[in-house]
């Protein structure tokens, strides 16, 4: 399949197009390099052995996204580009509507005009706010808590209306739980500079010794350790994902939303632990209070992916964390020689 993939150059994004090029697609990208890393084709291509283009687009500018679309002759697009950082998006609505709405739109006015059926979009567990029940499957309540969670959900909502409207579209929407971990080369990974707000990065930066110490929010939760659980899933399982879900639309119609998931739960401190072992460095960290907004528990069902497009999550958290490590030392090492 001729395959659009939006987001490119971003964490998720670059990951996927190796898993489409690998499993013999063509892959266009497009990004417009606001988080994506420039000269990241280069390294897709190293791993792939295939050359990539990733165009320089913002997606918001309607003529430029129909042009693309005019010449590229894509059979598939691969919904990816958009804002992802939680507590920006409470600090700046706006910001989010614009970069994750108003970039879905003109993509989609485009896929409509040139006939493009066949969509898969980036969608979050974040969608599904505080579970009242675990695990969470599809049909749990759809109760987003923050600006970027309702964007996620709007954007499910307009792609099931789509489908209503125009039955011969087939779409499918992918939550991921917590991705981690990077491409076993080194090569690919989440850049993130400063103090990074997530757990993974976070860990990686004390483990290089960037920062001193890492920060436990919470040690009072009703949970086993007194720490949060989530589902970590590794980035790879998530790209190929993609893949499956891609190939599986081809004899389908209309819109579903999948769990990608590995249906375990483990604690901040499990996390700690792994991490110590994977980097063979010591960890050291400290309890704060709760962050406001933490959800106590977080698990998916990712039974329905399994059913739907024979996906389910393969590596362990072991690797998981040694493939995160590789990658923070590779992309230090790449740094201080730049
Ligand atoms: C958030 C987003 C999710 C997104 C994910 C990865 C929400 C509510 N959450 O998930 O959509 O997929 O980021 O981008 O929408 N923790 C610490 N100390 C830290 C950082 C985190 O103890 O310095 C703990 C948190 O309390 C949490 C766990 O680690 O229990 C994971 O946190 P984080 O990596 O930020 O991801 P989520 O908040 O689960």
């Amino acid at each position: 399949m001729r395959v659009l993939v939006t987001g490119a150059a971003g964490y998720i994004g670059s990951h996927t197009a190796v898993e489409l090029l690998h499993a013999g697609h063509h892959v266009t990208g497009v990004d417009d390099f606001s988080e994506g890393r420039r000269g990241i084709d280069a390294d897709i291509a190293r791993i792939t052995g295939q050359p990539i283009e990733i165009h320089d687009l913002d997606l918001r500018d309607a003529s430029a996204v129909n042009v693309l679309l005019a010449t590229g002759h894509f059979d598939a697009i691969v919904h990816l580009a958009g804002r992802k950082f939680v507590g920006e998006s409470v600090r700046e609505p706006l910001l989010y509507f614009d970069r994750n709405i108003g970039t879905t739109v003109p993509i989609l006015q485009a896929a409509q005009t040139f006939g493009v059926q066949q969509i898969v979009f980036s969608s979050s567990c974040t969608v599904y706010g505080n579970p009242t029940h675990l695990p969470i499957t599809e049909h749990s309540p759809l109760v987003p808590t923050t600006p970027y969670g309702f964007t996620k959900r709007a954007i499910e909502q307009l792609l099931a209306d789509l489908c209503v409207s125009q039955p011969e579209l087939s779409i499918m929407s992918l939550r991921y739980f917590n991705p981690i971990g990077a491409h076993e080369s080194g090569l690919l990974g989440e850049e993130v500079g400063g103090i990074p707000n997530n757990l993974m990065p976070f860990l990686m930066k004390v483990a290089t010794g960037e920062l001193p110490e890492f920060t436990v929010f919470g040690d009072d939760y009703d949970t086993p350790d007194g720490t949060c659980i989530r589902d970590y899933v590794h980035v790879v399982d998530i790209a190929r994902g993609h893949v499956r879900a891609l190939e599986a639309l081809e004899t389908r119609s209309g819109f579903s939303a999948l769990n990608l998931g590995t249906g375990v739960g483990r604690s901040v401190l499990e996390i700690i632990g792994a991490c110590r072992a994977a980097t063979s460095h010591d960890i050291p960290y400290q309890v704060h209070p709760r962050r406001d907004g933490d959800a106590v528990e977080v698990y998916a069902d990712p039974q329905r992916a399994a059913e739907e497009i024979g996906w389910k999550a393969e590596r362990t958290l072991e690797e998981m964390c040694a493939d995160h490590w590789r990658f923070t030392v590779a992309s230090s090492r790449r740094g201080s020689m730049s």
